[in-house]
């Protein structure tokens, strides 16, 4: 656990006050901020919590510096090689891998709440033709409250755990229906007797007039995806989640949260962008044009799968995908040209003193799109499989903070507007603008 050791002082005006260190348990050191105000009046301000850490956690350490990342203090490679995604999920959630009884408990208790309550099948019919499934899947978890009641905070042990596997299951169902309606299928059912990577795969590509073949390469693979996107600790939209959730929404909402602040370009939604800047790339053919302007800072153009807050070193999960991509495209006889580019893009920034100055790695993004694209997954999908990877990840922080009785989140603010006006000042200014 945390421990204080040393103090930090500070000087204001007549003032001076001691601010505990707090050190983590892989010596990440930290200032208690949290008497300052009481103390001296003064707020601390941090644009983007660049430099700020908004909680303890013990589900995922990450060093940027080194290029670590490790759930529940098991790397990474060492879970994408070893176990499966519901395997990781369990670990996430409660703390430590399954033995062989708990594995079966807990498959069970998703299997039992992967099917979709019948009544929420009728909205799809609702959304309009070409919405994009990032909408579709928050819009359908947030209804869910509606469907599945005693999600709040101050419900029964066996409520939560039920809540928690049922959102981790059924979005993988909202998933999959989305995509056969908006291709005009007939949608598939989840199946007991299928793993949950298989089952989301079936769901997926099965059809009356053309069954599925499950291939176990494909199974894999997607388990090793869904395991490095399960968490990230402190990021986009885990903050969403544990900043709506400190207000005691009931999970669904709190979930809904975090699949929309996911599906912005410079978070989540980099996967589709990525694919599609690259598309463009290949299309226009001049690579180093797109590099000039990514270095450009009067172009608001940057290298999309590119650049991390907290990696500035290769981030480990790309690594895991690079060697992935390389292994199923061999596998499966795909030759992509986008695989092509993608080095070269690699090879080429990676010389490029832009690049290396700032520490610009390929991150996450920047191969999954080309291994989606591999296994059939259509672009418009590739954040909704980002999405049903960080579930495990955003229910964890939300029973984290849930069980440290966290404070509402409410920061505050310098106010830099008008200081205070009349009503007749106003209308005076108006006038002399002839406003009014
Ligand atoms: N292309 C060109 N320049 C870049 C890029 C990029 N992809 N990323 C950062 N920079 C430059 C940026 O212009 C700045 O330069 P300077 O110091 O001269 O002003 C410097 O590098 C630092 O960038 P920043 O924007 O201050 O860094 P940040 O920590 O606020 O942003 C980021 C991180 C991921 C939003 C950013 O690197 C980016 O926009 N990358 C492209 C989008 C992307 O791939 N997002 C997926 C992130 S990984 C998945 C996830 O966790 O959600």
């Amino acid at each position: 656990m945390m421990t204080k050791k040393s103090e930090a002082t500070l000087k204001f005006e007549d003032k001076e006050v001691s601010l505990p260190v707090v050190i983590g348990t892989e010596g990440d050191k930290g200032l208690d901020i949290s008497g300052l105000r009481k103390e001296t009046g003064l707020v601390t301000i941090d644009p983007g919590f660049v430099n700020t850490a908004s909680c303890f956690s013990q589900i995922t350490y990450i060093d940027g510096e080194k290029g670590i990342l490790r759930y529940r203090g098991i790397p990474i490679a060492d879970l994408a090689e070893k176990a499966t995604f519901v395997d990781v999920a369990y670990l996430l959630v409660h703390g430590a891998l399954p033995s062989e009884k708990e594995r079966m408990d807990f498959s069970m208790l998703l299997n039992r709440n992967s099917l979709l309550h019948e009544d929420m099948r009728h909205f799809f019919d609702s959304f309009p033709k070409g919405a994009h499934p990032m909408h579709i899947l928050a819009t359908m978890v947030n209804a869910m409250a509606a469907f599945y009641p005693n999600v709040d905070v101050n419900t029964t042990a066996r409520n939560i755990e039920h809540s928690c596997a049922r959102v981790i299951s059924i979005v993988r169902t909202i998933a999959a229906f989305a995509y056969k309606k908006s291709i005009g299928e007939p949608i598939v059912y989840p199946r007991h007797d299928l793993s949950y990577c298989a089952n989301f795969l079936n769901m997926m590509f099965d059809s009356p007039v053309r069954p599925y073949h499950i291939s176990p390469e494909a199974v894999r693979l997607l388990n090793v995806l869904f395991i490095i996107h399960a968490d990230h600790e402190q990021n986009c939209s885990t903050t969403a989640v544990r900043a709506i959730g400190s207000a005691q929404v009931n999970l669904y909402a709190t979930i809904a949260a975090g699949i929309s602040a996911l599906s912005g370009p410079l978070h989540g939604g980099a996967n589709q962008a990525v694919i599609e800047q690259l598309q463009m790339i290949h299309a226009d053919g001049d690579l180093d044009k797109f590099i000039r302007k990514a270095k450009d800072k009067n172009d608001p153009f940057r290298l999309l799968g590119f650049g991390h807050r907290v990696y500035k070193a290769y981030d480990p999960r790309a690594e895991i995908v690079r060697n992935e991509c390389e292994k199923y495209l061999a596998a499966t006889g795909i030759h992509d040209p986008l695989l092509d580019l993608a080095h070269r893009i690699e090879d080429t920034v990676r010389k490029d003193s832009y690049f290396i100055d700032r520490h610009l790695y390929p991150n996450v993004d920047f191969y999954t799109g080309i291994l989606y694209r591999a296994m059939g997954i259509p672009e418009n999908m590739f954040t909704v499989m980002f999405a049903l990877a960080r579930l495990p990840g955003w229910v964890a922080h939300w029973r984290e903070m849930i069980s440290d009785n966290t404070k509402i989140v409410r920061p505050r603010q310098i106010y830099v507007g008008r200081t205070q006006q009349e009503v007749s000042d106003d209308l005076e200014h108006c006038a002399k603008l002839h406003l009014i």
